[in-house]
């Protein structure tokens, strides 16, 4: 990993940040229009926090194959408004009972649990009317098809709804690495690809062979992201995480640190981030924001 690279993504990552902010204002309801409290929550929910990984890969990945920018808002903003509708149902009482997320109230908090539920429900559907609507993508209608094909395949049940429900029937359970690393491929690196992928997808002419690596790449991302999202939960503290610090051992979730303990964890981490840049090894110096990501990933701080 050269510094450019690592300073090519210092760059970039507050310009895509704020890229992908004012995308969002313009796609959700303004908190005037009925019904207002729904309207009012779902921005409380998704504006102003996070780090917006997701939507950040899909510019990146476009930008690696010289998508022009525009055409990237729209993917961006469906990956993570998805997102953060699985971290609003993730937060609720039946799942992970959370209070905190992104350093306030979680969204059942400040609002109620029923308003939550809607809210991720309505995140979906605007996920989902972004990519078939937003003329700026210019995508034709049959790669608009594969981009809904890919991210509905990724949400569900198969992809991050799967996960989440294998991390609820595991809470208490001994895990070994295979289950545990199924259970993380599925909550958290489902989506993970599906950013890579529809930032693929938005380039013209993006070849079979780009778009495997591509996902390998992803792949490796994806599961050092909740493997170093494990880590955080046992060593970083709520103030910094901007959520509850111990939530997974206060309820007992099998994690990388509880499995395999945090230095063989970490160790893990950085193993799936060297073979991650390994898959890069034939994209050219616009893949630097892509090799910047992925030390981010592994050695995030929140
Ligand atoms: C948290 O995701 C939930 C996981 C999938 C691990 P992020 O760490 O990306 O949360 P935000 O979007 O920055 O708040
Ligand atoms: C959440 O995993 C994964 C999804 C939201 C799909 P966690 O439950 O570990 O996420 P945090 O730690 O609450 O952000
Ligand atoms: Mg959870
Ligand atoms: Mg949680
Ligand atoms: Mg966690």
């Amino acid at each position: 990993m050269t510094t450019d690279a690592l300073n090519c993504l210092q760059t970039r990552l507050p310009e895509w940040q704020a890229r992908v902010e004012r995308a969002l204002q313009r796609w959700l309801p303004a908190e005037h229009i009925h019904p207002t409290r729904l309207h009012d929550a779902m921005r409380y929910a998704v504006l102003g926090g996070g780090k917006r990984v997701r939507p950040v890969l899909v510019y990146a990945t476009g930008a690696a194959l010289g998508a022009p920018l525009d055409t990237l808002d729209g993917p961006a903003s469906a990956l993570e408004l998805i997102h953060v509708y699985s971290l609003v149902h993730d937060d609720l009482p039946a799942m992970d009972d959370d209070d905190l997320r992104r350093g306030k109230p979680t969204c059942h908090r400040s609002y109620d649990e029923a308003t939550a539920l809607l809210v991720g429900d309505a995140l979906q559907a605007l996920a989902f009317y972004i990519l078939a609507h937003d003329s700026a993508m210019q995508a034709p209608a049959a790669l608009r098809l594969s981009m809904v094909e890919q991210l509905a395949l990724a949400a569900g049940s198969r992809g991050m709804c799967g996960g989440q429900a294998i991390d609820l029937a595991a809470v208490g359970q001994q895990l070994d690495i295979a289950q545990l690393e199924d259970m993380h491929i599925h909550k958290t690196g489902a989506l993970i690809r599906a950013a890579v992928r529809l930032g693929a997808l938005s380039a013209p002419d993006t070849d079979a062979a780009t778009l495997q690596s591509l996902d390998h790449y992803a792949k490796c991302i994806g599961l050092a992201f909740q493997i170093r999202d494990d880590i955080l939960d046992v060593e970083a503290n709520t103030e910094t995480l901007g959520k509850r610090q111990g939530a997974d051992i206060a309820q007992n979730k099998p994690t990388y640190p509880s499995i395999i303990g945090l230095d063989a964890a970490k160790q893990r981490a950085r193993e799936l981030y060297e073979e991650s840049l390994g898959t890069l090894n034939d994209f050219d110096h616009r893949a630097d924001p892509l090799r910047g990501l992925a030390h981010f990933i592994v050695e995030r701080a929140f």
